[in-house]
C-alpha cells in the first residue's frame, strides 16, 4: 500500500507540494518591498475595487495613506466633507450586514453623497429577477457608485461588467472582501507601524472566510508572514498555493505572532458537519488569555465581526484594550471606505489626473 498523502499536521507546514512552493514563497515574501508609487505610475488605475487580488503593493499603500486623512476627520466634531455632493451612491447589499452597510452608509454620507440602501428584503431578486436584471435595472438609475454584496462568489464582478460606474465589492460569497482587509492593513499599520516582516496569524473558519482571503492576499502583498491556523475540516484545500503557512495546531499556529486575527465560524455557509460541536471548536481553536499567552508579548488581536463570542474567541480577550483593535477596525472601516469611494469617483468628478 502506498504511503498515505503528506496533510496539514499539527503545527507543521502543508507537506506534499507545499515544501518547496512554501519556501519559496516565504523567499519572495521576505524580500524588501517598495510601497511608494513607481514614478510614472498612476496611484489607482482602477475603475472598480472587486478585490485585492491584482493590485499592487503601492496601490493599496496609496489607498491606506488616502485613509489617514478621513481618520483625522472623523474624529473632529464636524466629520464632514462634500467632495461628492451630488453623485448617487447605490448599497446594494443582497446579503444581510449591519456593520458593513452602516460602514458604507456613514462613509457616503459623510463626504456629502446621496445614499440609497437597497437591502435584500427590497429586492427583486425574491421575486426570481436575475442577476443581470438587477445590474442592468441599477445601471438606468444613473447611479456614481454601486456598493454592492451578494451571496455568491463572483457576482460582484459580473455585476460590475454591466454597468455604467464605479463598483465596490463589499463582500461576495467566499471570494473577497477587499475593503475588510484594507480596513485591517489600515489597524495593523497604525497599532504596528509597518506591515512588512510582521507575523499575522489568521485563525478560524478559513475555508468559508472571504475575510481569510482578501487579507492572505494584502498583508501578503504588504510584505507580511502570513499563517493561516484552521482545523482541517476548516483548511482551503488549496492552502499550499496561497503563500502562506499553514497549522492545524492552534498553539503552535500562533507562537510569537504580532497579529492573531480571528475569523467568525460562518455557520450561514457550512452545509454539514464541519466541527464536532462549538464548545470543542472552542477548545481547540477558541481565543483564550492562555492560548494568546503563546503569541508575541504585544501581540494584536483582531476579529472582522460580527464575533460569536465563547465560540472563536474569549469576551475578556475580545474586550480587552490593550489587545484587542477590534473596535478600531471598525473606525478605520469609515475612513477606508471614504478613501475607496473619492478616489473611485474621482474620474467622475473630473479631479485633476483621474479622467
Ligand atoms: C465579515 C463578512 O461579512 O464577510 N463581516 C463583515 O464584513 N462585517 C465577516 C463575517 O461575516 O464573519
Amino acid at each position: 500500500m502506498p504511503p498515505p498523502m503528506p496533510r496539514a499536521s499539527a503545527g507543521h507546514p502543508v507537506a506534499g507540494g507545499g515544501g518547496a512552493a512554501y519556501q519559496r514563497a516565504l523567499m519572495s515574501s521576505s524580500l524588501p518591498r517598495s510601497a511608494a508609487t513607481p514614478d510614472g505610475v498612476h496611484p489607482f488605475p482602477h475603475r472598480h475595487l472587486l478585490g485585492i487580488a491584482g493590485l499592487h503593493a503601492w496601490e493599496i499603500s496609496f489607498l491606506l495613506d488616502e485613509a489617514e486623512q478621513w481618520v483625522a476627520l472623523n474624529r473632529t466634531p464636524t466629520k464632514h466633507d462634500d467632495r461628492l455632493a451630488g453623485l448617487t451612491q447605490i448599497n446594494a447589499f443582497f446579503e444581510n450586514s449591519t456593520r458593513t452597510l452602516l460602514s458604507f452608509e456613514i462613509a457616503g454620507k459623510r463626504l456629502g453623497a446621496d445614499v440609497v440602501n437597497m437591502g435584500v428584503a427590497q429586492s427583486s431578486v425574491k421575486k426570481g429577477e436575475t442577476l443581470i436584471d438587477t445590474a442592468v435595472t441599477l445601471n438606468a438609475m444613473r447611479s456614481d457608485v454601486i456598493v454592492i454584496r451578494h451571496d455568491a462568489s463572483g457576482a460582484v464582478g459580473l455585476i460590475a461588467d454591466k454597468v455604467d460606474c464605479p463598483v465596490l465589492n463589499a463582500g461576495d460569497g467566499r471570494h473577497e472582501h477587499p475593503t475588510q482587509a484594507l480596513l485591517d492593513a489600515l489597524t495593523i499599520r497604525r497599532r504596528k507601524g509597518k506591515i512588512a516582516g510582521l507575523t499575522v496569524a489568521i485563525c478560524g473558519d478559513v475555508l468559508h472566510s472571504r475575510v481569510a482571503r482578501s487579507n492572505i492576499i494584502a498583508l501578503g502583498t504588504m510584505g507580511a508572514q502570513v499563517r493561516v491556523v484552521a482545523p482541517p475540516t476548516l483548511m482551503p484545500p488549496a492552502i499550499d498555493r496561497m503563500s502562506v503557512e499553514p497549522f492545524t495546531d492552534f498553539e503552535k499556529g500562533i507562537a510569537g505572532a504580532d497579529v492573531v486575527m480571528m475569523l467568525r465560524l460562518q455557520r450561514e455557509r457550512m452545509a454539514g458537519g464541519f466541527v464536532p460541536s462549538e464548545r470543542e471548536y472552542h477548545a481547540f481553536h477558541g481565543l483564550t488569555p492562555e492560548k494568546l499567552a503563546h503569541a508575541a508579548p504585544d501581540a494584536l488581536v483582531m476579529h472582522p465581526g460580527p464575533m460569536n463570542r465563547g465560540v472563536e474567541i474569549t469576551s475578556s480577550v475580545a474586550d480587552d484594550p490593550q489587545r484587542s483593535a477590534i473596535t478600531e477596525q471598525v473606525e478605520m472601516g469609515v475612513a477606508v471606505r471614504m478613501a475607496c469611494l473619492d478616489v473611485l469617483t474621482r474620474s467622475r468628478r473630473g479631479v485633476e489626473g483621474w479622467a
